[in-house]
């Protein structure tokens, strides 16, 4: 079978701010990462995918590009990158870097150009619109992270768009010279030898021509019907293909707020010539009356029903990534296992077998092989991240909501909770940094951490380990097919792999309780590739949050 590499990999997503810090300054960077490769390469994975660590005023922690041929102050220089490449590259792991190109910084050179207006060559890169008349927004959009999306520009004398913070303007795809330099952007990485691009909100960069009102959603109107999924996408990523990225050997991920498994079949489908495979957002997205704002765990039949949809209709046609965490997400073990009981080891071990057997490439997201929680937040003043603090604001600040309400909403699924740093050893600052950390670490690190975890033969390290391990020795993982048991089942998620007459039984508890389970016949005589229980499996039930893989041979 000819199986491109990266159908066959698995992805480790680093944070470079929260990852390793190297310098005493408190905020992780590149030496950081190049010092831990080799913990990664332990770990097994394959590509590594950096948050972006281009220069950047960190409006968004990075999402906000001021040079997309800089390294950011604070992360090193460009001499540390090549170090990290060329290192990474001597132990055979790949370097993805995040491509953020619906928006850049308004500190970007092409901004500060476009807003003199006329006669500039820079005049049409972004979306510049007219007040209403009488002086009103040009429409009633809000912004991903609070307030309108249109921001009044004093010296152009016209309105932005951002989708994002009004620190993010919204690039202008509709003009080719912006495809153009962004294309000969990327094929500069290209030529230093990269291995591939995650493309941050790359559906959103197609906007329908008129921008009409949206429907009220909260407090503004909802943009999403004119700018996810817009007119032009697939054109757009069809020419990013021919002009860039056909021509080297690369892995490309589209994140795709919003995609449905028929559209992923467009952008990452076989022979389509856009991407080689999506992000999507169904699985973790549980909205409340305060919108993402939600303590709400997800039902399992819901979750299954989802997740199997994804593995069912992409099956040949396209290909999907695996994840329960990322940057952006709580922690996997706080949203779906048990973060604070007896059973966090178990759970995440659970979780990670679950999600690692399905087809699709794996993303292992830092820290969450070492099983880390959420952060336990005091009060609004812990919040670093641009989205929870302006959530805030919105929600609380203005009366809308009571504080006692929307805090465990806010707390369960901030962003911050994923970007609290890496928690290496039980030394102060979980020997993340020898100075102050530039966000609080999680005060569980004495227990939690990547000393104690490889000195101990059951941890969730090492389970990690085996699941890539496993992923490697059998095709079945990468090519089988999927299908669902048990489908009704609040308690239990059991699916099959199938590849020719080789199966796989994958049976995973939810619960904290024992559950009866009975093995199918066909796998009684065969082999358990991982559980999570040291005593092996048991026929007639599955204990808390007990995870198993059989096969029939
Ligand atoms: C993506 C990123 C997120 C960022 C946003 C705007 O969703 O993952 O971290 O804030 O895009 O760039
Ligand atoms: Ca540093």
């Amino acid at each position: 079978m000819n199986t491109p590499w990266w159908k066959q990999a698995v992805v480790y997503q680093i944070y470079p701010r929260s990852f390793m810090d190297s310098n005493g300054d408190g905020i992780g960077d590149l030496k950081g990462i190049t010092s831990r490769l080799d913990y990664l390469k332990k770990l097994g994975v394959d590509v590594i995918w950096l948050s972006p660590v281009y220069q950047s005023p960190n409006d968004d922690n990075g999402y906000d590009i001021s040079d997309y041929q800089a390294i950011m102050a604070e992360f090193g220089t460009m001499e540390d990158f090549d170090e990290l490449l060329a290192k990474a590259h001597e132990k055979g792991l790949k370097i993805v870097m995040d491509l953020v190109v619906n928006h850049t910084s308004d500190e970007h050179r092409w901004f500060v150009e476009s807003r003199k207006g006329d006669g500039n060559r820079y005049r049409d890169y972004y979306i510049w619109r007219d007040g209403k008349e009488g002086g009103g927004l040009p429409n009633n959009w809000g912004a991903c992270f609070g307030g309108p999306a249109w921001e009044f520009d004093e010296e152009r004398g016209q309105y932005y768009l951002h989708l994002f913070s009004k620190k993010q303007p919204d690039l202008n795809w509709d003009n080719p010279a912006v495809r153009e330099d962004v294309f000969d952007m990327m094929t500069w990485w290209c030529e230093k030898g990269i291995d591939g691009f995650r493309m941050d909100v790359i559906s959103m960069i197609s906007k329908t021509e008129d921008m009409p009102d949206g429907e009220i959603r909260g407090l503004y109107g909802d943009y999403s019907p004119y700018c996810v999924h817009g007119p032009r996408v697939h054109e757009y990523l069809r020419e990013m293909n021919q002009k860039v990225l056909s021509k080297y050997d690369l892995m490309t991920v589209g994140e795709t707020a919003g995609v449905t498994t028929k559209e992923a079949c467009v952008y990452a489908g076989n022979d389509t010539g856009e991407l080689n495979m999506v992000f999507q957002f169904e699985h973790v997205d549980v909205h409340g009356p305060y919108g993402k704002w939600n303590e709400k765990r997800m039902l399992l039949t819901r979750l299954k029903k989802i997740l199997s949809r994804w593995q069912t209709e992409l099956s040949g046609k396209a290909w999907n990534s695996l994840y329960w965490d990322n940057h952006d997400q709580p922690r996997a073990v706080s949203r779906f296992g048990d973060d604070r009981g007896p059973f966090r080891v178990r759970s995440a071990k659970m979780l990670a077998t679950c999600l690692h057997m399905m087809q699709g490439t794996p993303y292992i997201y830092q820290g969450e092989e070492l099983g880390m929680t959420n952060y336990p937040f005091k009060g609004p003043r812990d919040f670093h991240d641009i989205e929870s603090i302006h959530a805030y604001e919105e929600w609380c600040e203005s009366g809308r909501v009571s504080h006692e309400e929307f805090w465990p909403c806010i707390t369960a699924v901030s962003r911050d909770n994923a970007r609290t740093p890496m928690q290496w050893d039980d030394t102060d600052q979980a020997g993340f940094t020898t100075g102050t950390p530039w966000m609080p670490v999680n005060p569980n690190y004495r227990e939690i951490n990547a000393r104690a975890e490889l000195a101990d033969p059951d941890s969730v390290f090492y389970h990690y380990q085996k699941l890539i391990a496993l992923r490697k020795q059998y095709p079945i993982i990468v090519e089988g097919t999927y299908r669902l048991l048990m489908a009704d089942s609040e308690e239990l998620f059991v699916y099959e792999r199938i590849l020719g007459e080789e199966k796989l039984l994958v049976a995973c508890n939810f619960t904290d309780h024992d559950t009866v389970f009975h093995v199918p016949r066909e796998f009684i005589s065969g082999t358990c590739l991982i559980t999570n229980y040291e005593d092996g499996f048991r026929d007639g039930k599955l204990r808390a949050y007990e995870a198993m893989v059989l096969r029939n041979m």
